[in-house]
């Protein structure tokens, strides 16, 4: 399948139309943003390696029977996946407390959380993706139904569940991660977009160091040896 159309452009992916209008082509740039877009880069060979650990991930969680998006990766920067209705909601999972929810709720930066914390942000970039609760979620339409949005936690569990052990005995700490949903064409709800270190923490067990965008976000440096450490440690290189 060939690109025919862009669709969109987002701040680290194009979205291409295909012949086929039930399946779409992501290209993953290599653009870096941070901080709802006021901080901005970009680092070489960065989109290859987030649609490779990316497209790695999927596979994982589609021979567990997790439903994504996902068909298959087409080359370097190239990711094949269905056609999805976007639901406008960053489901954020968190095992550790760090980043916003430290600096919002002030719980200590490391602190492993009693469980699994799964929360939900608009996703709307003009204002600056707000938390939302679920009634917020229904009043605002981004689901129709509360069987819905249970069922969005429920599947953020289950990826957790698999995701949190499997790096684990790769050396690293999944800390917290942002997924997000669509309908595919017969109305079930699936994984899509993206599973890289540009939206989810990896710490390395033994340092405690970052191999993730928190190393833009700070100005850390070493993105892209930290990029590869994870995709080496997923192809157990
Ligand atoms: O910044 P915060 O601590 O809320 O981020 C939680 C997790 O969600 C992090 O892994 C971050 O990379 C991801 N995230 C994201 N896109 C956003 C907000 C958060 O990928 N817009």
């Amino acid at each position: 399948m060939t690109k025919t159309e862009l669709l969109y452009e987002g701040k680290a992916k194009k979205i291409w139309k295909t012949e086929d209008e039930d399946f779409l082509i992501s290209e993953f740039k290599d653009d870096l943003t941070a901080f709802n877009g006021e901080k901005k880069s970009s680092e070489d060979g960065k989109g290859a390696l987030n649609n490779q650990i990316s497209s790695a991930l999927f596979e994982l969680l589609n021979e567990k029977g997790i439903q994504t998006h996902f068909v298959k990766m087409l080359d370097d920067n190239n990711m094949l996946h269905k056609s999805c209705e976007v639901i406008k909601l960053e489901v954020i999972v968190r095992n550790i407390a760090t980043g916003s929810l430290s600096k919002n709720l002030g719980i200590e930066n490391g602190k492993v959380l009693p469980f699994t914390l799964v929360e939900f942000d608009y996703k709307n970039d003009a204002l600056g993706d707000p938390k939302l609760n679920d009634q917020h979620a229904l009043i605002l339409g981004l689901v129709k139904h509360q069987d819905e949005l249970d069922k969005i936690r429920r599947v953020a569990r289950e990826i957790n569940d698999i995701l949190k052990p499997y790096f684990f005995e790769k050396g690293l700490k999944l800390v917290d991660f942002k997924l997000e949903f669509g309908k595919d064409k017969n109305g079930n709800i699936i994984l899509i977009d993206e599973l890289s270190p540009d939206n989810c923490r990896f710490w390395d067990i033994e340092s405690g160091e970052s191999l993730d965008k928190d190393r833009f976000r700070q100005g850390k440096g070493g993105l892209k040896v930290a990029y590869t450490q994870v995709l080496n440690r997923i192809l157990n290189k």
